[in-house]
Order: C-alpha cells, then sequence, then structure tokens
C-alpha cells in the first residue's frame, strides 16, 4: 500500500474504531436474550441518526444524552423495559472494551514521534472515562471533543476544531483514523488524510469524500505513515 505523505498528527475517532460500542448487549446477552444483538445494532444506528439529526435542527444536546435517547428508543422498541437495565446499559457504556489492536497500534504511531488524539463525537467525561478503563491513558496528546462548537461529525466545523487545538495549518497533515465510513468520508472532504479501518469489507458510503487508504484493523495504521 502506498504510504501517506507530510503526516504530522494522527487523530482516531474513538467509537467504533478504538471502542467496542456493542461490549454492553453482547455482555448482557445472557440476561437478555437473542434479541440483545438487534438491540445494539438499532442503539447505534438512533444514536447516530440522533446526532445528525440534533445538528441539523440546531438543538444540540451532548452525547450522553443522545446515547440514553437512542437506547430508550431500541429498548422500547424491543419490548424491553426491566427495571435498572437502562442504567446498566449506560453504566457499560463509559466501560467499554478497546478493540485488542488499539494499544500497540496508538503505542507504535507514538514511537514514530507523531502526534495522537481523539476527536470525538462523545463528551469530555465519557472520552476520559473510556480512555481510563481501556488503559489507554498516557498514548493521547489531546482527547478533543465536539462540546466544543456543539455540533456533530460531520460537520466541517468539528474537523476544524482539531486543526485549531493542535495548532496545524494544513488539513493534509493529518491522519484521521476512522471505523465509521461517514467519518473517513466526512474527514476525507474536509481535506485530511483519511484512513477508513474497515473491519467488515463494508463499501463506503455513497457520499461526497474519498478516504486515502483502508485498513482491515488498526495493526496497518504505522505502516501507512
Ligand atoms: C465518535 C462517533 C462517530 O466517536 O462514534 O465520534
Amino acid at each position: 500500500m502506498e504510504k501517506l505523505r507530510g503526516i504530522r498528527v494522527c487523530v482516531f475517532d474513538a467509537y467504533g474504531t478504538l471502542f467496542d460500542v456493542h461490549a454492553p448487549l453482547r455482555r448482557l446477552a445472557p440476561e437478555i436474550g437473542p434479541k440483545a444483538e438487534e438491540i445494539s445494532e438499532l442503539w447505534r444506528r438512533k444514536q447516530l441518526e440522533y446526532t445528525w439529526l440534533r445538528s441539523l435542527m440546531g438543538v444540540h444536546a451532548d452525547f450522553w444524552q443522545v446515547t440514553g435517547e437512542a437506547l430508550d428508543y431500541a429498548l422500547e422498541r424491543h419490548q424491553v423495559a426491566e427495571p435498572g437495565l437502562r442504567d446498566e446499559i449506560m453504566a457499560l457504556f463509559l466501560k467499554l472494551d478497546a478493540y485488542p489492536d488499539a494499544r500497540e497500534a496508538l503505542a507504535a504511531v507514538k514511537a514514530t514521534g507523531r502526534l495522537t488524539a481523539i476527536l470525538s463525537n462523545g463528551s469530555p467525561s465519557m472520552l476520559e472515562a473510556a480512555v481510563r478503563h481501556a488503559g489507554l491513558d498516557g498514548l493521547f496528546n489531546a482527547l478533543l471533543s465536539v462540546e466544543e462548537v456543539g455540533i456533530y461529525k460531520p460537520s466541517r466545523r468539528v474537523y476544524r476544531l482539531a486543526m485549531q487545538k493542535l495548532q496545524l495549518q494544513d488539513p493534509a497533515s493529518v491522519c484521521f483514523v476512522s471505523a465509521n465510513s461517514w467519518d473517513a468520508q466526512g474527514a476525507a472532504q474536509f481535506g485530511f488524510q483519511a484512513v477508513r479501518v474497515n473491519r467488515t469489507g463494508a463499501g463506503d458510503d455513497r457520499i461526497p469524500g474519498r478516504p486515502a487508504a483502508q485498513i482491515g484493523d488498526l495493526s496497518e495504521l504505522t505502516a501507512l505513515i
């Protein structure tokens, strides 16, 4: 694969890229039964939809609220109403498993002398909790949240925030890594050199923005930069 040139910083998406958003329902599957997987898929889809809808409506609420509202929708749709379960699932969202390839990949990027950061829809406290729980502390120069701009990805304002915070002039000096196709494509459209982590083999979304590279998992990242 051709190397990306001129990369000074690697900026990572959080949910779906470093952290497995389906871990909570997988953990609770023995309690919930076979519909756990479907609930998890719907929860994630609604969580993202609500970020886009709120951004279009101009009515921002932080990712913790949006995540809870999406979970309420998914549980109701599947007629799950066990007392305490909603709170249990939400608590697990603060303690997601990192993908097994995350730690080593981050350490390898750091070892090249580049800066590393997270740029995520997650609120600052959610990101801090996820990083701490996964034992990834110390591997990032910055944890950047959309809360600073009050709108969600893929707004250009979010990607611009990373430029400002990391004091960069040239968007092409950023390697932006995301397993969410629309996020990688949004970042590419903004001008970052985007790397899509394609764990499932799904095609690109039919929206503008073409990632500079695609990898199967994070272990392939350092060979690119
Ligand atoms: C994030 C969303 C895309 O972490 O999952 O920004």
